[in-house]
């Protein structure tokens, strides 16, 4: 059992169909989890206020925004409803697999589907797989993740290595598991965050800076100097983030692009202004977002996969 398992709040137990003897994944909740996560919420929430200097009204649609993500998944009749339709939406893109689910044997606490083949990213990699094979697995996530992202408006927003079970046959296939945490996208913010990554903004300052105002990452009464920083780092983040988008191959098995993206964040850690913050900005809506590309990146990166992105 590896941490990510120990952590969660629930245990997924084998187990076979009386009939005809199917596979089976019962993904059972440890009793009473909703009602900790409420009171840790309850708990914690005005410590971490006041030790981080942070004011109530203006965090709020943040920690709003992932008490919900949190409570949605104790939730595994969502949680079925949601992969079921993400499944059923995507059953066209190729080398992916999703675990049917059996809403009969399932409840609010309870979620029993077809036990997929495959191993964890790890793993797998302990077996050597060659270049196309990665290749090709990496193609399906990306492909998986755009089409969520810019088609369905939703997003399995926990593309965690613990999600995943990878398989060598037929070139590449990728199991996805776990909808637990799904982040539906408000048509005005997928708007918004791709016409930030777009190049054209990176190449004119003025439209970033007119698209941050309207993320709310801008302020009317910010100083001339404020915003001047917040245009700078933006434009560093967004040049980095946006980087597999603005070439037609994209090859993430160059160990230096998830390098440096991190290093950005302990940049951005250092600099003084930004480390004073005490209001959070811009939109609620970008934490699970920014969470699903750089998790993508870093499955890709691991896998070192070469893709298509256009
Ligand atoms: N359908 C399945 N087939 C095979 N293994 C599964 C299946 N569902 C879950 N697992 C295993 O159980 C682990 C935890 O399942 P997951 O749905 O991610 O639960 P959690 O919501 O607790 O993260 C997975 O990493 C995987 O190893
Ligand atoms: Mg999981």
């Amino acid at each position: 059992m590896n941490a990510r398992q120990a952590a969660s709040i629930g245990q997924v137990h084998y187990a076979v169909s009386q009939g005809e003897k199917r596979p089976l994944a019962v993904k059972v909740q440890y009793p009473g989890v909703a009602d900790s996560i409420r009171s840790d919420i309850r708990l914690v929430k005005p410590i971490a206020l006041r030790v981080m200097g942070l004011d109530e009204a203006q965090v709020r649609p943040y920690l709003e925004e992932v008490e919900t993500r949190l409570l949605e998944e104790t939730d595994y009749k969502l949680e079925l409803r949601r992969g079921t339709e993400i499944a059923a939406s995507c059953a066209h893109l190729p080398h992916l697999e999703f675990a049917r689910y059996y809403p009969e044997l399932s409840s609010a606490r309870i979620l029993t589907m077809d036990w997929l083949q495959g191993e964890h990213l790890k793993e797998f990699l302990t077996t050597n797989p060659d270049q196309e094979t990665r290749n090709q697995l990496g193609q399906a996530l990306w492909d998986f993740y755009m089409y969520q992202l810019n088609t369905l408006l939703r997003v399995h927003a926990d593309p965690h290595p613990g999600n995943f079970l990878l398989r060598a046959e037929n070139g590449g296939t990728v199991g996805v598991l776990d909808f637990g945490c799904v982040k539906e996208i408000p048509a005005d913010v997928h708007r918004l965050f791709n016409a930030l990554l777009a190049p054209e903004t990176l190449a004119d300052e003025a439209r970033l800076a007119a698209l941050l105002d309207e993320t709310g990452i801008l302020r009317s009464t910010d100083t001339a100097e404020r915003r001047a920083l917040y245009v700078r780092t933006l434009h560093a983040s967004l040049e980095l983030v946006g980087r597999p988008f603005r070439e037609a191959t994209f090859d993430f098995g160059d160990p230096a692009y998830m390098a440096s993206l991190y290093a950005l964040g302990d940049d951005l850690m250092q600099e003084p202004e930004l480390r004073q913050q005490r209001e959070p900005r811009g939109s609620e809506h970008f934490i699970y977002l920014n969470r699903t590309y750089v998790g993508l990146y870093a499955l890709l990166t691991e896998l070192g996969a070469h893709i298509r992105t256009k």
